[in-house]
């Protein structure tokens, strides 16, 4: 067996123990395993969940191979969420849930009782949860949101507010052409009934004026990234601004929209909502994402790992 890195380590457990990990390419300091580790601990369960770094070409043999590893499933990280779906996809058809095959992207997988795979794109899920949870007022109905960005994360973003049936999504992006296309794409795929499109960044002061939601999906105002330099000032008073990004924990957007006096979703709880449907998978229990959660990844981002 491969050498599972992170918090557990699978020798620790006897052979029974259900085990999980988080793959990608570097795997560099990912937080899966603080947070699966969190929900082990916390529910008494007898498994393992670490982190294991796989080259692109290593992924297909890695995938179909999960019980060799002793893994009833995975997390899947950047950049191989795409690929791993078509994995998905040629093994076994059926084996994807609706959402993952519109996103045609994955970022969490599952061996059945048959040892059939299975994948799913639970990025949607994290970040609306997250959403729900942070403005339990807010209702799809009449809504009209504004999406910055148009990459791998926009994608479900746009997919979570499409399904929750908002009335209108602009995608506003560097390359427009991409915002164009991911509209035009995620419109037809989930068969959404608004009205969807793409606009360029320039644009962004007249769409700002008409949103009730702005999201920020782009790496902008990451630390080590540039600002993502926007003035709200045409924002209604009422809207909700969203950012993913979670690093630093308060962003520059988030900080302005809450000197408005604006409603605020961070990008933590996306990620900590993100790994509830996975675990629930491999475990067998639906895990709380808990405000002791919360402070654990919170205090790991500001040590600056
Ligand atoms: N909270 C969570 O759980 C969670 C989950 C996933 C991702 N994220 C975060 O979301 C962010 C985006 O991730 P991703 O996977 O979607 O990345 P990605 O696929 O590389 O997309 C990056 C996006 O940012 C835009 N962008 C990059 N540099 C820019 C610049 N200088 N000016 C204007 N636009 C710029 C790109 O525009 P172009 O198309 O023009 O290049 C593109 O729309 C990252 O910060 C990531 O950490 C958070």
């Amino acid at each position: 067996m491969h050498e599972l890195q992170g918090v557990f380590m699978p020798e620790e457990y006897p052979h029974s123990a259900q085990k999980a990990c988080v793959i990608g390419w570097p795997i560099g300091h990912s937080r899966s395993p603080m947070i699966h580790g969190y929900w082990l601990r916390r529910y008494g369960i007898d498994g393992a969940y670490g982190k294991r770094a796989v080259q692109p070409e290593e992924l297909e043999d890695f995938l179909l191979n999960l019980p060799r590893e002793g893994l009833a499933g995975c997390n899947i990280t950047v950049p191989h969420k795409e690929a791993a779906f078509r994995i998905v996809e040629q093994a076994n058809p059926q084996g994807l849930t609706p959402l993952a095959r519109a996103l045609a992207a994955v970022n969490t997988v599952w061996l059945d009782e048959a040892g059939m795979l299975h994948a799913d794109n639970t990025d949607v899920h994290g970040f609306m949860a997250h959403f729900a949870a942070s403005v339990p007022a807010w209702r799809a109905a009449g809504q009209r949101v504004l999406v910055i960005g148009a990459g791998g994360a926009a994608r479900a973003i746009v997919a979570g507010f499409m399904q929750a049936g908002v009335a209108h999504i602009t995608i506003a992006n560097r390359t427009e052409e991409k915002a164009h296309a991911l509209a035009a794409e995620l419109q037809q795929a989930l068969d959404f009934r608004g009205n969807a499109k793409g606009a360029g960044l320039e644009a962004l002061p007249q769409l700002l004026a008409r949103a009730d939601v702005l999201v920020n999906t782009t790496t902008l105002g990451m630390t080590g990234q540039p600002a993502l330099d926007i003035d709200l000032a045409p924002l209604p008073d009422d809207a909700v601004v969203a950012d993913i990004v979670y690093v630093p924990l308060k962003t520059a957007l988030l900080q302005q929209a809450e000197a408005r006096g604006a409603h605020t979703v961070d990008g933590l709880g996306m990620l900590l909502h993100q790994a509830v449907p996975g675990f629930e998978r491999w475990f067998g229990v639906r895990p709380e994402v808990t405000g002791e959660l919360r402070r654990l990844l919170e205090a790991d981002i500001e040590q600056g790992h």
